[in-house]
């Protein structure tokens, strides 16, 4: 695997893997799990070479200090890109992104108004043009993206689509601990009793779908999940909703790819999580 950080090493280093063929990108902020290469290792099923990018994007960070606490494992996210057989690592630096001048925002209506858009403003901002950015930099084949963050993926559907990139977006199922907490770099932050409880969180979205599957009114099952949050220490729910999985539009009623989404704060950490109905 190659690493590249400059614009001139990258148009060179992606010369040579378009000789060899299709070529993935999978996006990352680094601080890499399981989670991350689960993109990387569909990647490879899919496409004859992989690029992943690591950069912590400040454009999205709402919140200056989870920014500046977001963890950074260079050294180690390389070692596992190389093992999992990714080809070239492009870790550009933030002045190549956002030199000085830079005036340019992709704004996505609609789908990225609600749920994280509402409880983080400006998130979808900072994600549509980071990846804008990624993708025009790369122009890859396909791009890989995570169905945990699944109003992400639909904003940049959505995107790729108006913007008319050419790229064909695939998503991948959210890998999960063996209890069934999806991966995520916050996981690391919660105590031994957090992480016990936290649990709840994909409980919570499979009681409310068996409930739903089983003919439940969708309040009542939705209102019996926030209920289970609460019980087992979760202090804020932002949101505990059925949605469109395109539009991200709430529904009373579960149709074809409708979707369970739900973001929860236990202690002082913020986890996002969502199942398919
Ligand atoms: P990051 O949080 O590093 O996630 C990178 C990719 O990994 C995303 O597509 C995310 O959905 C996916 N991912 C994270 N946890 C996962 C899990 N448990 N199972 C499957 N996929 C998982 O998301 C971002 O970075 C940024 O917003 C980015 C798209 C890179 C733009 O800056």
């Amino acid at each position: 695997m190659q690493t590249v950080r400059g614009s001139e090493e990258l148009t060179r280093g992606l010369a040579e893997l378009r000789q060899t063929g299709t070529v993935a990108l999978v996006p990352t902020m680094g601080a890499l799990h399981a989670g991350h290469l689960a993109l990387v290792e569909q990647a490879k099923r899919r496409a004859d070479a992989v690029v992943a990018t690591i950069f912590v994007n400040p454009t999205q960070f709402n919140d200056p200090d989870d920014l500046a606490r977001y963890p950074r494992t260079e050294a180690h996210d390389g070692e596992q890109l190389k093992d999992a057989g990714c080809d070239l690592l492009w870790v550009p630096a933030p002045g190549a992104i956002y030199p000085d001048g830079f005036a340019t925002t992709v704004h996505v209506s609609g789908v990225s108004e609600r749920w994280e858009g509402e409880a983080r403003p400006g998130h979808f901002d900072g994600v549509a043009t980071i990846v804008a950015k990624l993708l025009l930099a790369v122009r890859p084949d396909i791009a890989l993206f995570g169905e945990k963050d699944f109003q992400q993926l639909a904003v940049i559907r959505r995107m790729v689509a108006d913007l008319a990139i050419g790229v064909e977006i695939v998503g991948v199922p959210t890998v999960r601990d063996a209890d069934g907490l999806a991966l995520s770099s916050r996981n690391a932050n919660l105590s031994p009793d957090e992480r016990a409880a936290v649990v709840a969180l994909p409980q919570a979205l499979e009681s409310a779908r068996d409930s739903i599957l089983n003919g439940s009114p969708v309040a009542d099952a939705l209102e019996k999940s926030r209920n289970l949050l609460r019980n087992a220490g979760f202090s804020r729910i932002d949101y505990f909703a059925l949605v469109d999985g395109q539009t991200l539009e709430p529904l009373e009623i579960a149709e074809e790819g409708s979707r369970l989404i739900a973001a929860a704060t236990l202690g002082k950490t913020r986890l996002i999580d969502n199942f398919a109905v």
